[in-house]
C-alpha cells in the first residue's frame, strides 16, 4: 500500500508524549513490511533547527489564498520519507506543538491544523505534483481528525484510517472557529463534528474516517462505556463494526538494554545481574543513599491527572515509611509538580524528583529500576509499562486499557509464564499501596522475583504483529 501517514508528533524530531513514538515506529515496521509510507508533519521551527541538512522543496500548495511550502527529508535513523507542512503558524514559533511557554493553548490552534488538514487532503489527492497518490491516509488524535472529513467531500479519494490515542483530548473549539474555518455547514450536526455546541476535531476522525483504530483491544472496549467515553461512547458504539483496537508495539532498538547509550552498564536475560549497576550509578547521579538491596521505585511521564499522581501524592506517607527509593520524572500540571518537588526537598537522599523532559534519563530510570509506577486512570496504550517490561523494571499498573492488557500478576502460588507485573483493580490510593506492597513483598525473594524479570524481558513487544493488523485493515479498506 501507499500510505500517508499524519500525526503532530514523531520521534526524535518532535515529542510530548507517546503519539511520537509510535509514529516513528509505526512508520518504519510498515516499511519493512515493503509498504510505501510517508510521513506528514507541521514544519515546525525546532524540527527546522534541528535538520540541518538532507531537507529539500518539493511542492508549494495553494490553500485558501496563502502558499504553503512542502519540504522533504527522511526521518533520522531510518528511510521513512516525512513531508514538512511549511506553515508560518509553526514554522515561526519556538516551544511546544500545542500550546506556549505559560502552558495555554495557542490561540489559533483550529486554524493551525485546519491548514495542516489542508495540506494533507491535496497531497492525498495527488494536487501537489508528487506524483504520489496514497491508497491509504493514516491519521492520528485530534490533531488531525479533520482530514478524514475533508476527503469526505471528494469521491475519488483514498480510504481513511483514524487512530485514537486519546480519546481524552477531543479538539474542541467554539462555534465561531468554526465558521471562521469556512467549513461545510453540512459538518455542523451533531453526527459530524459538532459536540454539545462546540466543534470537535476528533469528531471529524471518529465519525467520517472510513476505520476506527485505538491502540488497545481493552480501550476499544472502554471508550463504548459512558465512564471512559469523553461524552462520545455513543459514536464509539454506533461505529463499533468498524473500530478495532491494536495494542501498540515498541522500537526495540532504541529501547533495549543491551545496546542502550544512555544507559550506564547494558544488560540482557542472561546478564540481568548487571542490571543493578545502573540502580548504583542512578543513585549516584541522583545524590540518593547508595544501597544494592533498597528497593528503586520509578516514575516517568507527563504529570496530568490521567497517570494517576494523586493516587502516588495520597500514598506518599505510607511509601516514606516503607524502605524503598524513589525517582521521578517529568512535567505537567504545575500543582503536581509542585507538591511533588516538595516531597524531594523534604526527603534528600530517598526520593528525587526531576521536573522536565529528558529522553536520555527516562531510559536511566527505566533501566535502573526495580519497579515502575503506573497507576493511570485511563491508559489507551502506555508505552512506559512496555518499555519497563523489556528492561527487566516490574510495573505495579491500575488495570485499564494497555496496562490492562499487557502486565499481568501472578494468581496464587505457582509460577506462571504470564506474570509479569502487578495489578489492581480499582483507581484507589489503598489498592495502589497493596499493589505496591505485594511487589515489595516479592522483591525480597529474589528468585521469584528474577522469574517475573525474565517472563517480563522474554515478551515479544515488537511492531511485527501489530504492524501486520494494521495491514489487514489497509487491505481490506483500500
Ligand atoms: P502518553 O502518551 O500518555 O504520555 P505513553 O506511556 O504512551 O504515555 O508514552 C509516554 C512517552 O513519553 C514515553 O516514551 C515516555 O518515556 C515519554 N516521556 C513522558 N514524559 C517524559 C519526560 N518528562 N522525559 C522524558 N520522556 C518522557
Ligand atoms: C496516548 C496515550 C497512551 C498511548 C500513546 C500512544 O498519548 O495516552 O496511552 O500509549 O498515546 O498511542
Amino acid at each position: 500500500q501507499k500510505i500517508l501517514f499524519a500525526t503532530s508528533e514523531v520521534h526524535p524530531l518532535i515529542k510530548t508524549g507517546g503519539l511520537a513514538d509510535v509514529a516513528a515506529s509505526l512508520p518504519r515496521a510498515l516499511l519493512k513490511l515493503g509498504h510505501d509510507v510517508k510521513i506528514i508533519l507541521p514544519a515546525y521551527a525546532s524540527v527546522m533547527q534541528k535538520l540541518t541538512t538532507g531537507v529539500k522543496e518539493v511542492a508549494q500548495l495553494h490553500v485558501d489564498g496563502r502558499i504553503l511550502s512542502i519540504k522533504q527529508t527522511r526521518l533520522p535513523g531510518s528511510r521513512v520519507t516525512v513531508l514538512l507542512v511549511d506553515i508560518p503558524e509553526f514554522s515561526a514559533r519556538d516551544g511546544n506543538p500545542y500550546c506556549g511557554q505559560d502552558g495555554t493553548d495557542w490561540f489559533d490552534n483550529h486554524k493551525r491544523f485546519y491548514l495542516f488538514a489542508k495540506a494533507a487532503e491535496l497531497i492525498a489527492l495527488d494536487q501537489a505534483q508528487l506524483e504520489w497518490r496514497p491508497t491509504i491516509v493514516h491519521c492520528n488524535d485530534w490533531q488531525t481528525g479533520l482530514i478524514p472529513a475533508l476527503l469526505s467531500l471528494h469521491p475519488e479519494r483514498p480510504a481513511t484510517v483514524f487512530t485514537i490515542h486519546n480519546l481524552a483530548y477531543r479538539g474542541l473549539f467554539p462555534y465561531q472557529a468554526f465558521e471562521e474555518l469556512q467549513l461545510p455547514s453540512g459538518f455542523w450536526h451533531h453526527e459530524r463534528i459538532e459536540f454539545y455546541g462546540q466543534m470537535s476535531f476528533m469528531k471529524g476522525g471518529l465519525a467520517f474516517a472510513d476505520f476506527i483504530t485505538t491502540v488497545s483491544p481493552s480501550y476499544a472496549n472502554e471508550i463504548q462505556q459512558p465512564e471512559f467515553g469523553c461524552g462520545l461512547d455513543g459514536l464509539m458504539r454506533y461505529r463499533s463494526d468498524s473500530l478495532a483496537g491494536i495494542l501498540n508495539g515498541i522500537d526495540m532498538d532504541e529501547w533495549n538494554p543491551g545496546s542502550d547509550a544512555h544507559i550506564s552498564v547494558n544488560f540482557n536475560r542472561r546478564t540481568l545481574g548487571n542490571k543493578v549497576k545502573n540502580k548504583l550509578a542512578l543513585q549516584e547521579e541522583l545524590g540518593l543513599t547508595l544501597d544494592e538491596r533498597l528497593p528503586l521505585l520509578g516514575f516517568v511521564g507527563r504529570l496530568v491527572d490521567q497517570k494517576g499522581i494523586d493516587l502516588i501524592l495520597a500514598q506518599m506517607p505510607q511509601l516514606l515509611s516503607t524502605p524503598c527509593q524513589l525517582v521521578i520524572l517529568g512535567s505537567g500540571f504545575p500543582h503536581y509538580e509542585a507538591a511533588l518537588t516538595e516531597i524531594a526537598n523534604t526527603h534528600p537522599g530517598r526520593v528525587s524528583v526531576t521536573i522536565g523532559y529528558n529522553e536520555s534519563f527516562a531510559h536511566r530510570i527505566e533501566a535502573s529500576s526495580d519497579i515502575f509506577l503506573m497507576p493511570s486512570l485511563f491508559e489507551p496504550c502506555g508505552l512506559n509499562q512496555l518499555y519497563s517490561l523489556r528492561y527487566g523494571t516490574l510495573p505495579v499498573v491500575h488495570a485499564v486499557g494497555g496496562l490492562r492488557d499487557t502486565v499481568f500478576e501472578q494468581q496464587g502460588e505457582a509460577v506462571d509464564e504470564h506474570a509479569n507485573g502487578f495489578v489492581f483493580e480499582h483507581p484507589t490510593p489503598e489498592l495502589l499501596f497493596a499493589a505496591i506492597e505485594r511487589a515489595l513483598a516479592t522483591y525480597e525473594h529474589p528468585a521469584r522475583w528474577k522469574q517475573l524479570q525474565l517472563n517480563a524481558m522474554s515478551k515479544d513487544f515488537s511492531w511485527d504483529l501489530s504492524a501486520q493488523q494494521y495491514v489487514a485493515i489497509y487491505d481490506k479498506l483500500a
